[in-house]
């Protein structure tokens, strides 16, 4: 059974009841957040509850936790849920109000928190990507629960037979529907910038970090849309998809065709990453309990 955090109290997920007239629910007026969980430990919570804390401030919904109640609150949900691996969803919607655009005075944040167990997670499989312009908003760096525009893209995505679709704005590689892009020539990685058009993910900051320490070296740069049809690799990355190479685009082989050694090198450092984060926060848990 699945436990779920709503409005203060834990409960079984089917027993947890929005209100219709939630504004996340009404007019998608609401942030979130997905946190990988490894063996039971939440990998990088803190950049994590930094990016929600930047989306709430940047939509003006007032944070209703301090970071160590946010600690508390994740942590006690994921061990309710076991110990294995999990994905934990989070979100914060600006409160329950009679309908209108504008902000409702008075009202409080609801806030909603789910964490699915997942089969041990193994190396992410090779996936098809299509293009498709980036017909989305103008601040992709918000996390904000409206999704629709990516919700189309990936299922054009899916429908295609694909596993992402990946976006470019005024011909420039921006992201995909749910996960950042890098790509690949020869030794070359690049990643588009942060800004305003791409979600700053924290997948992607620990591929960045992790990089020189695999003799790789990643430039924070715009990708022209045609560098993605002479690519030798392309990978894809999020808190589901960790890093996953892209071996087809548009149905033509990107590279040979098959995950490639840049890719190979990277992941494997990102393997060890993980793993010892997790027994670092291993070994201060049970100091804590002592
Ligand atoms: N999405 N860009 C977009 C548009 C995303 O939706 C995501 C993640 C990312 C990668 O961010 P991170 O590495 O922090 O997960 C980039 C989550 C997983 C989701 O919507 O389910």
């Amino acid at each position: 059974m699945t436990i779920a955090y709503f409005r203060e109290e834990f409960m079984p997920l089917d027993g947890v009841h929005v209100s219709p007239l939630d504004r996340g629910y009404l007019l998608g007026d609401g942030v979130y957040e997905v946190i990988p969980v490894y063996a039971g430990r939440l990998f990088r919570i803190e950049a994590h509850l930094a990016r929600l804390n930047r989306s709430l401030v940047a939509v003006e919904i007032p944070n209703p936790f301090k970071t160590g109640e946010w600690r508390q609150l994740l942590e006690d949900l994921v061990a309710r849920n076991g110990d294995g691996d999990q994905s934990l969803y989070f979100q914060v919607t600006r409160g329950v109000a009679p309908r209108n655009h504008a902000f409702p005075d008075n009202v409080e944040p609801v806030v909603f928190a789910m964490s699915k167990m997942l089969p041990e997670r193994s190396a992410p499989a090779p996936l098809s990507a299509v293009t498709r312009p980036d017909n989305r908003w103008g601040r992709c760096d918000i996390k904000s629960i409206a999704l629709l525009p990516n919700v189309l893209l990936r299922q054009q995505a899916t429908a295609a037979g694909a596993g992402e679709a990946i976006l470019s704005r005024d011909g420039f590689v921006t992201e995909g529907a749910a996960s950042n892009v890098f790509v690949v020539h020869g030794d070359r990685v690049r990643t588009p910038p942060k800004s305003s058009r791409i979600l700053a993910g924290v997948t992607r900051d620990v591929v960045v970090d992790l990089a020189p320490g695999s003799g790789v070296t990643i430039d924070e740069v715009e990708i022209p849309e045609a560098d993605l049809r002479t690519a030798d690799e392309i990978w894809v990355t999020s808190s589901t998809m960790e890093i996953s190479p892209v071996v087809k685009l548009d149905g033509q082989a990107v590279g040979s065709g098959a995950a490639g050694p840049v890719w190979a090198r990277i992941y494997e450092k990102f393997s060890r990453y993980k793993l010892a984060e997790t027994d670092v926060r291993k070994d201060a848990t049970a100091r804590d309990r002592g």
